[in-house]
This record gives C-alpha cells, sequence and structure tokens, in this order.
C-alpha cells in the first residue's frame, strides 16, 4: 500500500467512525423508545366485589404489592390507589352485551405531574387538587384549560366469577405510566 493509499483509507475510517459517534444519540433514543413500550410487569389483583360497586358512583380502591427500596424489598404494601367506575346497564336493550355490568378502572396517578385525583363533591367528576385539571367518569378530560395533557390512565379491568360467594370480583392489572406526556406509555 503506497502513501496515498493509507492516507483514503485513514480518512475513509475517520469518517465512518464520526458518522457512527454522530448517530449513537439517535439510534440511542430509538432503543429507548422501543424499550420504554416493552410489556410492563403489571400487578395483576382483585380489588373489589362487583357488589360492592354502585353504577355512575366512583369508588377508590389500594393496590398491594411489593415495592424495593435499594436493597431492601417491602412486601404487602399500598403500592397505588385506582378508581373503578361501574356502568349502568340497559335492560331495555336488545343487545346482550348492554345487559351485563362492566367496570372501567383508573389509576388515580394524574397524567400532568402525578398527584392524586379525587371526586370532585358531587361524586360525578374527577379532579386533580393540584392544578384542577377535571375529568369525566369516563376518564376524559373535561373543561378549558385543562393542565392534563391526556385523559386518566386506564388499566386493564375484567369480573372474575366467584362461585363460592356467588358473586363477581373485580380484577385488575396496575401499571403506572409517564407523567407529562401525551400519550400514554408504561413506566420502566
Ligand atoms: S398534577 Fe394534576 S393537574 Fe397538575
Amino acid at each position: 500500500m503506497n502513501r496515498r493509499d493509507l492516507l483514503k483509507w485513514v480518512s475513509g475510517l475517520l469518517g465512518t467512525a464520526s458518522a457512527l459517534l454522530m448517530g449513537v444519540p439517535g439510534i440511542a433514543y430509538v432503543l429507548a423508545d422501543v424499550f420504554r413500550r416493552r410489556p410492563s410487569q403489571a400487578t395483576v389483583q382483585r380489588v373489589a366485589r362487583l357488589s360492592d360497586l354502585k353504577p355512575g358512583r366512583p369508588v377508590q380502591v389500594g393496590v398491594v404489592g411489593s415495592r424495593r427500596d435499594a436493597w431492601t424489598v417491602y412486601p404487602d404494601e399500598v403500592i397505588g390507589h385506582v378508581w373503578l367506575v361501574r356502568r349502568d346497564t340497559d335492560p331495555a336493550s336488545d343487545a346482550a352485551a348492554d345487559k351485563q355490568p362492566t367496570v372501567a378502572a383508573f389509576t388515580s396517578v394524574c397524567p400532568h405531574l402525578g398527584c392524586t385525583i379525587g371526586l370532585d363533591a358531587t361524586g360525578r367528576r374527577f379532579v386533580c387538587p393540584c392544578h384542577r385539571a377535571e375529568f369525566a367518569l369516563d376518564g376524559q378530560r373535561v373543561g378549558n384549560g385543562n393542565h392534563a395533557p391526556r385523559a386518566m390512565d386506564g388499566l386493564e379491568c375484567r369480573l372474575v366469577r366467584d362461585d363460592d360467594a356467588d358473586d363477581w370480583w373485580v380484577e385488575i392489572a396496575y401499571e403506572k405510566f409517564e407523567r407529562g406526556l401525551t400519550r400514554k406509555v408504561r413506566r420502566a
């Protein structure tokens, strides 16, 4: 290899290296986004009996799980709260699905900055005490100038039959989500 070829080879190598270095932040960003979207370890738990819920009357329940603080694991701590909203059935409807009770579950963590969402005095609207973001019982934002960037974060929720008690349990999958974003992203 003569001197000219050697210089060409070295400059090509340097160009490739600098292109790779410039691309690293972009690659890291894409990988971080993919990583963030991976299925999280949700805490699946039965939190209430269906018979204890009244249609249109939200009820807040605690979720118990283990919490890790550095090297210490605290089992059986309250790790979050969830709002449950039983929906009215429609006995006049011909559709079988309309006659079945359903329950919606929302984390009580405000999607704005993470304060705990409560109920207003009427019990018909959710409200965050920190910046007064308001939400309807289906979790959607209401009102002008709402600080919340998105609706309340809904959780997976299903009814599980308890034959012994002749009742149904409400089972939820509790997860946490990033705050301040317009879309719902699971926390790693
Ligand atoms: S933290 Fe809920 S509105 Fe700001």
